[in-house]
């Protein structure tokens, strides 16, 4: 069989499609900080119409798309309340601190969604002597949760909570697709469980920049001057948002194809009986893994994977996670697997 490098890492690894890229080369472009790209105008709408909510805003990354969530809903002192492996809070080098002034109340939820009752503890808590609450935050699918698709019942419960004590609620909603196909539902039943949702077109759907805002109208005319505010006002950025377009409908269906991957490498490596895994953990494009039975750490076989071609990453010291993506079909999945299960087996053995 030739050699080949497969690479699992994520699914940001993902090269646009030719499709797209040749969209960027013809789009219609003009001045987006003046609203005049019609291009951007046309995704804006089109995620807008796609999330069931009024409006939406072109910004360059996820991290973006958070950050300006979390600046238009807060305000600085305040604090919001997220789960401690939450990407904003884990991933976004401080951003709601550094930018906003904005303080994080960080619960452990292992399925990714912060229990209610947990959260209502401090929302009830006497406001004069601690920080307002300004906004609470959800992720779906979860990252650093095995990429879990968290379930409407649970987002539901917690919108109920939120409503009751009037604070808003942002979703973190980089995989919303992966979530909607996980879930079996449109990813606007899982819009509607939030105020504001952050998604990503540069990840499983493939597209090379570019990630969406959406909220109301008033939510969303705010959220200019922060993303202005945070560098974010792009000018002819129509040459992304075209591949952005092609991402939304053409690339949104394929996911299921990814999820199947998962479970067909979460299944092959399930049989090793010292790596403790639970297929039916994994309902979306990841698989999380902990190693520490084999004897190595994450990083360690990380970078044992990499001399056999197979590009892994790490969560922390015990759990590597694999993503599957568009850039690699079953015929390599099936490659990977047979390769890391001998790797691991020569490892225990
Ligand atoms: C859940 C989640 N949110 C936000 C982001 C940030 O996206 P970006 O890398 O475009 O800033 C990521 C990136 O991997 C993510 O996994």
């Amino acid at each position: 069989m030739p050699k080949r490098c497969i690479d699992l890492r994520s699914d940001t690894v993902t090269q646009p499609t030719l499709k797209m890229r040749e969209a960027m080369m013809y789009a219609e472009v003009g001045d987006d900080c003046a609203g005049e790209d019609p291009t951007v105008n046309r995704l804006q709408s089109l995620a807008a119409q796609l999330l069931g909510k009024q409006a939406a805003l072109f910004v360059p990354t996820g991290t973006m798309g958070n950050n300006v969530a979390v600046l238009t809903h807060t305000n600085a002192g305040n604090t919001i309340i997220l789960d401690s492996e939450a990407h904003i809070y884990y991933y976004e080098c401080g951003a709601i601190s550094a930018l906003g002034g904005v303080m994080p109340i960080t619960i452990n939820s292992d399925d990714g969604c912060p229990n209610p009752d947990q959260v209502e503890f401090y929302l009830q808590r006497d406001p004069i002597r601690f920080p307002k609450i300004g906004l609470i935050c959800l992720e779906n699918t979860h990252n650093r949760r095995g990429g879990r698709a968290v379930p409407l019942e649970q987002m539901r419960d917690m919108q109920s909570v939120a409503i009751q004590y009037e604070v808003p609620v942002h979703l973190d909603g980089a995989r919303i697709f992966n979530a909607a196909h996980a879930l079996g539902t449109q990813v606007k039943d899982i819009a509607d469980c939030a105020d504001s949702v952050s998604f990503c077109l540069s990840k499983g759907l493939s597209a090379p920049v570019g990630s969406l805002l959406v909220g109301s109208s008033d939510f969303i005319e705010n959220a200019i001057q922060v993303r202005r505010r945070l560098g974010g006002g792009m000018r002819q950025s129509g040459v992304i948002a075209a591949a952005g377009i092609i991402a939304l409908t053409e690339m949104t269906d394929r996911l299921v194809e990814d999820h199947e991957n998962a479970q067909y490498l979460a299944k092959e490596l399930a049989e090793i009986d010292s790596l403790e895994l639970d297929q039916t953990d994994f309902d979306t494009n990841m698989v999380v893994v902990n190693v520490q039975k084999i004897g190595m750490t994450a990083p360690e076989f990380v970078r044992i994977a990499r001399e056999h071609d197979i590009r892994i990453s790490y969560l922390d010291q015990d759990h590597i996670r694999l993503v599957t993506n568009c850039d690699v079909n079953r015929e390599n999945i099936e490659y990977a697997a047979d390769i890391l299960v001998k790797l691991i087996r020569s490892i225990i053995n």
